[in-house]
């Protein structure tokens, strides 16, 4: 598969065969990732990669927290509700993603199942907890760097057959994922990537969200000029 390909026809996978990763596997992939840009090459993420027991205390421990309404505990400033175009775009793939499951609008019992999926990782066979040095806390440069990271961790996944979603629920209740996957005091847990082999049969997996166009997205400066 080449970049582009992989670019375009990457999407979050949210159902997974219970097949295991190998690990040299996700070596081989986090190896990539590691590639990525970072400012002054500080590389600051570090990858704490789940299988098992602690990926299944994981799940459990952030079920039994959500379900029993404990408000969730980020390591990380929240951007609260999204507003504007941002709730727009939140409520587009929202319905696409309830559409392809055949959720209903009213259906609140159904679509409780669906957010509880993200809290046990969509029930993926690893889950990648995703953290920085706590130095950098203050920095926003660094979550550039985390993103940039991640991003080239799930495309070299899915140019391997491997399907991902970067998320923020299955870090919700951080210290849940802190205690579990031992996370040292050192790091702060900005996101995970829940990482397996797609379920073909699983409907959300063919989603395709959609995307603002370049004319939207870009402004091209100086390039009308006539050239002397
Ligand atoms: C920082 C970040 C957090 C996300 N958190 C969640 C999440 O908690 N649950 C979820 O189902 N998807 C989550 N996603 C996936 C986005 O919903 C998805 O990337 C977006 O809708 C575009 O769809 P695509 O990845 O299929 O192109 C997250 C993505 C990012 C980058």
């Amino acid at each position: 598969m080449n970049l582009d390909q992989a670019i375009s026809e990457r999407r979050s996978i949210r159902g997974f065969k219970p097949d295991p990763v190998p690990r040299e596997l996700l070596e081989e992939i986090i190896a990539l990732a590691n590639r990525a840009p970072s400012s002054m090459n500080t590389q600051p993420w570090h990858f704490h990669v789940l299988t098992g027991a602690p990926l299944e205390a994981v799940r459990t421990g952030n079920s039994e927290r959500m379900l029993s309404g404990v408000p969730p505990q980020r390591e990380i400033s929240s951007h609260g509700a999204y507003q504007g175009v941002h709730r727009d775009r939140q409520v587009e793939i929202a319905i696409q993603l309830f559409e392809a499951m055949g959720i209903e609008r009213d259906n609140k019992e159904k679509r409780q199942d669906w957010v509880m999926r993200g809290f046990r990782q969509f029930d993926a066979p690893v889950s990648v907890v995703v953290t920085f040095d706590k130095g950098l806390e203050d920095d926003t440069i660094a979550h550039f760097d985390l993103g940039a990271v991640t991003y080239g961790l799930v495309l070299a996944a899915w140019s391997r057959g491997l399907g991902a979603v970067i998320n923020g629920q299955g870090i919700m209740q951080s210290p849940v994922v802190r205690e579990n996957a031992g996370i040292p005091d050192d790091q702060v847990i900005l996101t995970c990537v829940a990482l397996g082999w797609p379920d073909e049969g699983f409907s959300a997996n063919s989603v395709v969200s959609r995307r603002r166009n370049v004319g939207e997205t870009a402004r091209f400066v100086g390039f009308d000029q006539d050239c002397p």
